[in-house]
């Protein structure tokens, strides 16, 4: 693929007569700063041709914590973080303020959407096998970034301050007791004392507006660095072992998959993608069409379900039946299932802390060079299971909660 024209192509638009003038500002600013060149690194890329569609699905995740920066801000010129105002400021929301609402009807939906579609994205790498060699650290950046989004949907769902967020609160920052040593300790610093009060809610909305966010965006940028560093070839469906292929083929297939791809060859099952298509227009057309889609679904879920808010938090309530988003339910209804002595340490942290650590270790468990799930069932079987597990504890949680 040649993508030399296309660059002169880019510079001789900005020539045009019509775009004279803005063109010679652009030219000065871009002498300097490089513009061109880092918007032709960005769009200019070989991506496989197979499998682009399930390729959306990381783009989308970006777009939405995008749109989830950008309502949350919203919200921040109206959201007051104190225990006093806070439920008051969304209530205002609610009833006074339509574009507010909305706001915050699309910053739930989104959050929600989020971590659909970061499940299927790791569910789509993991099935492919992409997080083989040389991919090892976009897996495990990518299981850190799924639990920081996790503890962003968690510590935003205490910010509310109504019945709901007071009783997550309360629950959550119980659990944090648990961790051997340090538990209580970090309960006091999360809680600010003894109680959940007014400097817990400082503290968690401190911890959700900008300390997650802030280990968030460096980690996506590593991420994707990674992602640009290895090519978009994790999948096994973009590996070629053809065993009758010679040398010079493939020397040739390495040519034309410049630049500046493809895998690193120290991988034993390294193979070039010939079935290669341009990161601009096809898959930034896909990606715009999955990232729509997805948008639109959230605006339409705010609009219409939009974000519910409770009474105002009571600490004195005794009647409050508390229950957990539902990106937690197999884990509460794992913790109902546990003797009540064995319940938070088994139920709180071997189970998730094992989970995460499992999750991590991905790469490492599985070091064979075969990348396509039927030839990893020592993988795929238990990760099947596992799944089948969740969805089953989330229906029976579901059914606990909801008398269905
Ligand atoms: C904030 C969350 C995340 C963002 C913004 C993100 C973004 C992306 C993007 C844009 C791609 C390239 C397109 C694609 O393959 O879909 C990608 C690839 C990848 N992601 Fe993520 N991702 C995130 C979370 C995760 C998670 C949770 C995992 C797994 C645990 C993961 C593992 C990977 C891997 C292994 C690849 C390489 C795929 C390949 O070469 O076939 N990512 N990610
Ligand atoms: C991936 C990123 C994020 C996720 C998953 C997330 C998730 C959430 C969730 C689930 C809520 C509770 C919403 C409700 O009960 O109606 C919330 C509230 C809030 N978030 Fe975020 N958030 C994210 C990023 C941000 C950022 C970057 C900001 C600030 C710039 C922010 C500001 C707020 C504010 C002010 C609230 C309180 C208002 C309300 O409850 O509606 N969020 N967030």
């Amino acid at each position: 693929m040649s993508v030399e024209p296309r660059r002169s192509k880019l510079v001789a638009r900005l020539t045009h007569p019509v775009a004279r003038p803005l063109a010679s500002v652009y030219r000065w600013v871009d002498e300097r700063m490089g513009i061109s060149d880092l918007v032709y690194k960005a769009l200019y890329e070989a991506v496989p041709r197979r499998g682009a569609w399930t390729y959306t699905l990381g783009s989308v995740t970006l777009i939405i914590i995008a749109l989830q920066i950008v309502t949350g801000m919203f919200l921040l010129w109206s959201y007051v973080p104190s225990t006093t105002e806070a439920w008051l400021s969304l209530n205002y929301l609610a009833h006074h303020n339509e574009f507010g609402a909305i706001v915050r009807g699309m910053h739930l939906w989104g959050a929600y959407v989020l971590l659909l579609v970061i499940g299927l994205h790791m569910v789509r790498t993991f099935v492919s096998g992409s997080y083989k060699k040389p991919r090892e650290l976009n897996w495990i950046t990518g299981v850190i970034l799924f639990l920081l989004v996790l503890a962003l949907g968690i510590t935003g769902a205490m910010l509310p301050w109504d019945q709901a967020a007071f009783w997550t609160t309360v629950v959550t920052t119980h659990v944090l007791s648990y961790v051997p040593l340090l538990g209580h300790w970090l309960q006091e610093v999360w809680r600010g004392g003894n109680q959940v009060g007014p400097v817990t809610l400082t503290r968690t909305f401190a911890i959700h507006i900008w300390l997650l966010p802030a280990l968030l965006v460096p980690l996506i940028g590593l991420h994707i660095y990674l992602l640009r560093r290895h090519g978009e070839h994790g999948s096994w469906v973009n590996y070629r072992n053809d065993p009758e292929e010679s040398e010079r083929e493939r020397a040739d297939r390495v040519l034309r998959a410049e630049p500046p791809y493809p895998a690193v060859p120290s991988d034993p099952a390294y193979s070039v993608p010939d079935d290669l298509d341009e990161f601009f227009p096809s898959q930034v057309g896909k990606d715009a069409i999955v990232s729509f889609v997805a948008v639109l679904i959230i605006f339409v879920m705010a609009v219409v379900v939009g974000s519910p808010l409770e009474a105002p938090a009571n600490a004195a309530s005794l009647t409050y039946v508390p229950t957990p988003e539902w990106f937690f339910l197999p884990l509460d209804q794992l913790l109902v299932q546990f003797p009540q002595a064995w319940m938070i340490p088994v139920g709180v942290f071997i189970i998730p802390g094992l989970a995460s650590t499992l999750l991590i270790m991905v790469p490492f468990l599985d070091r064979s060079p075969d990348r396509e799930p039927w030839k990893r069932p020592q993988l795929m079987v238990p990760a099947l299971f596992t799944l089948l597990f969740l969805i089953f504890e989330a229906l029976l949680g579901v059914n606990r909660l909801f008398n269905l």
